[in-house]
Formats: C-alpha cells, structure tokens, sequence
C-alpha cells in the first residue's frame, strides 16, 4: 500500500461509475481514462488553481499534466480569465467575422513572421486534419507519411485508421497514410522511391525526445521540398514549449504548414494553421482554382479562444514563461536524477527527453518500459499529493512545487525498489497497470497480459504495434 497521507477516494470511485454509466470511456479524452491511472488515485476533479488541482474527495495535488498539456501560465489565470471574461460580455460568436479575428490574426503573424496566413479550429485535431487536405489538394496527391514515433496527430480517421483502435475506419482510408522513423531520412526515401509522385504531405512534431541527429530537420526539409511534399510540423506540444515561435524556430527549419494548439490558449479551446498565401488562399475566395474546404466550424472564431490566446501570448512574454519552463524542468531533472542515483533505482526509474518537456519513464532491468512499474510509482507519489502522469510545465511551477514532487517522487522510487524486490512486482500495485489507449480490445483474453510480461503468448488483445506502413 502507498505511504502518503493521501488514501481517501471514497466520492471518486462513487461519481466514476456515474460517468462510466452515461459517458462512454468514463471521460471525453481517452488519456484521461481510468485505464490510463493507477486505481488509488483521483477519477473525478473538482477544481484546479494555479499549479495546484482538487479532486471530489477534497485532496489537493500538484499538478504536473495541466489537463492535457494544455495549461502554460497556471490554472484559472487571472489576466486570461479577465480578457475571457471582458469578451464573453461583449458577446461571443457574431453573424459576421468579428474584430478580435483581425486582431488575432495579425498578433499571431507578427509572431510567425515566416508564414503569411492563419485559420482558426479549436482542437488540435481541426488543424491537423485541415493541413492534410490542404496537402493533398495542393498535390494532387493522395498519399500522406506520418512519423511513426510520435504518438497522435488527430481524433480523424486519416490517423486513427493507422492505428490498432481503428474499428469503423474503412481500409481505403488506412492504406493512405503511411509511416516514416524520426531521424531516419532513408525511411521517407523509401517511401518516395515505393510511390512516386504520390505523396502529398509528411506530418511529424519537429521535436520530441530526441535531439535532431545529423541535421535531421534541415535535410527533411530539402528533401521534401525537392520532391514537392508539403512539410508539416504538429507544434502542439513542442510550440510555446521549446520556444514561443514553436520548436522549429528554435532549429532554424520552417515547414510549410505548422500547427499550434493546446497552451496556446491556457487551456480555453483554440488552435491554428499557419502557412504560406500561396498554400493557404486554396481555402480562400481570392483565386480562380479549385476550391478547398479548409477549416470552416461554427465555433471556430467563438471569442473565448481567441481573446484567450491573445492574453497567453502576451503574459507568456511579459514573465518570460519560456525562460522559467526550461530553468524548472532542469530543477526537475537533476533532482530526478540525483535521487534516482541516490535510491538506486537509476535503471528503473528514468526521466528522459527536453528539459522543457521532459518525461518520466520506469523500465525493466532490460531497458523496456514497464507499466507496472510506472504505475507502482504514480500510485506511490499519487499518496504524497502529486499528480504527474506527464509533465506539462507552467510558469505556476516554482521551487517550492520543485521541491515537494522530488519529496514525492523519493517516495515513489523507494516504491519502485521495494516492489523490485518482490517475487512479482505486481505485488505492490493495487488493480490493474495501465494500458496504451491504442489496443484493439479493452480487456486480456488471457491471465498474463501480453502487453505486461514479455514471456506471455502474444494474442490480437496485445497488440499494440502501429497499424501503418513500414511495419
Ligand atoms: C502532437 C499532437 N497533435 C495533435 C493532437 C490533437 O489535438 P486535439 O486533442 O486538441 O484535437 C494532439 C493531442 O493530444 C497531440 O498531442
């Protein structure tokens, strides 16, 4: 059992079946799910401030994932909610376009000097899937290459048809996008050479975990551009992140088309395409082409988003937010490291990536990861009032909050090292590890999981292995 003071979830557990019983999944985002948790843990939230959020029993964590990544400055932001607010009374989505469109606009390409249009969605999925039909109409081509290793581009079947959760996908639509390996150009070449002419557009995140290796980006983006591939960079997690200007800024390498989303609104619902006029008037009135149906929602220019993405922007500015995310995950980093070497735990209890998006991972001896032992130490550090099932730096995060997850996370490896001395390490997990949301069923056919232990019998409920080409 955890040793923290935290063991109360009486109104949790209570409330999640309310949920299951109306709402599919228990939640409206799969990542969010009670497959996704150790069991003793919060299920349902009841507030959230600053770095700080509240669960229905009355149990108050440190927050470290900020929803789904999508919290920059800190939970109900003062300055934002106001400019949320003022707007709301002003009325929130008009007849005609609306002034705070322009305004808009013209904030964000004065931010991205490189590209010379935008358009609004309000998830990142909008965009994605926006940018992937304007590839394709620009080409004339049909066949679109994701990276492989980088793990969501979007709730469309276009990606979701690439996966093994991709029930109600018609193949036609899978066998369209095909997958290439991050800093292996020769993975794309091959794709090229196997369909020439036919690929439309290469989407990826232009940084993930792993450092560019031998001028990655750059060659990618010579080698897209010679053969008339749209270059698509997902900034949702990297943007703001790695650099205001989004990670490519950071690189020196412009794609055609980039996308932002997630905190650039602190957690209110915005999201953008930025491109070139060229590309982007397709979707316009001024051209005597083809007409492309870019982006057009009803909600799409609803204010809150985008008056909420103007106070981000310039708060972000005003306190250096970029400067403050990469001093505090380098806090985080060490700490981890040096208490990882210090409980000797150093081989299962990782944290790996970006100082400024940095991840923390529990592995086997042999290197592979292992939910049981992740879960063993979020169940752990759950108890001492730390929420970090991935870690989504804000400028709220100070020392302090540094400080008390590294006293949780000490917890969390002595965890992990009691449990590594059991004949199962199973043992020290109350219910069930985690399992990826890309499986093809909910529940084993089997008593060993498959994707649990590695010596078990492999059976279609373990797989977990992308759906797209090269296998
Ligand atoms: C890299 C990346 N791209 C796109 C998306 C899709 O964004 P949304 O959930 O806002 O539709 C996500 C969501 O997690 C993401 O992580």
């Amino acid at each position: 059992m955890p040793t923290g003071p935290i063991n109360t979830f009486t109104r949790s557990l209570e409330l999640n079946e309310k949920l299951h019983a109306m709402i599919p999944g228990g939640s409206h985002t799969y990542s969010k799910g009670e497959d996704q948790f150790p069991y003793l843990g919060p299920r349902v939230m009841q507030r959230a401030a600053g770095a700080y959020c509240w669960d229905v029993d009355g149990n108050r964590y440190i927050d470290w994932a900020m929803g789904n990544r999508v919290i920059i400055l800190g939970h109900a932001n003062e300055v934002v909610n106001n400019a949320v607010i003022q707007h709301i009374n002003a009325g929130c989505n008009f007849t005609r376009p609306g002034l705070i469109e322009i305004e808009t606009a013209q904030t964000l390409l004065e931010l991205l000097p490189h590209f010379e249009m935008v358009k609004f969605g309000k998830n990142g999925s909008d965009v994605t899937t926006a940018a992937v039909r304007l590839a394709r109409a620009a080409t004339g081509r049909k066949y679109i290459v994701q990276c492989m290793d980088h793990p969501f581009f979007s709730t469309h079947d276009w990606f979701i048809g690439s996966t093994v959760m991709n029930s109600g996908v018609p193949e036609d639509v899978t066998r369209l996008t095909l997958g290439f390996r991050y800093n292996n150009l020769d993975s794309l070449r091959a794709l090229v050479d196997r369909y020439p002419g036919q690929i439309a557009g290469v989407i990826l995140e232009p940084v993930k975990n792993d450092e560019p290796v031998d001028g990655f980006l750059k060659k990618l983006r010579e080698f897209t551009a010679q053969h008339g591939i749209v270059l698509i960079f997902d900034e949702m997690i990297s943007g703001l992140r790695f650099d205001l200007r989004g990670a490519h800024h950071r690189w020196g390498v412009y794609p055609d088309l980039a996308l932002f989303g997630k905190s650039i609104a602190n957690g209110f619902s915005f999201s953008l395409l930025a491109g070139p006029r060229d590309l982007m008037e397709l979707g316009g009135l001024r051209h005597d082409k083809r007409r492309v149906f870019l982006l057009s929602q009803t909600h799409s220019s609803e204010t809150t988003g985008l008056a909420a993405c103007q106070a981000t922007l310039s708060e972000y500015q005003r306190l250096d937010t970029n400067a403050h995310i990469w001093k505090t995950g380098e806090q985080l980093m060490q700490g981890f490291r040096a208490l990882a070497a210090a409980e000797s735990v150093r081989d299962h209890a990782r944290m790996i990536g970006f100082a400024c998006n940095p991840q923390i991972l529990c592995t086997r001896a042999n290197g592979e990861y292992s939910p049981e032992l992740t879960a063993i130490l979020h169940q752990e550090v759950i108890s001492h009032g730390v929420l970090i099932p991935w870690i989504s730096i804000s400028q709220s995060h100070g020392r302090a909050e540094v400080d008390a997850t590294l006293n949780a996370l000490q917890h969390g490896m002595r965890a992990v090292r009691r449990a590594l001395e059991l004949e199962k390490v199973s043992d020290a997990l109350v219910g069930e590890a985690p399992k990826p949301v890309f499986r093809t069923f909910n529940r084993c056919k089997q008593v060993r999981c498959g994707l649990l232990y590695p010596d078990a019998q492999p059976m279609d409920c373990c797989t977990t292995a992308s759906g797209v080409e090269p296998r």
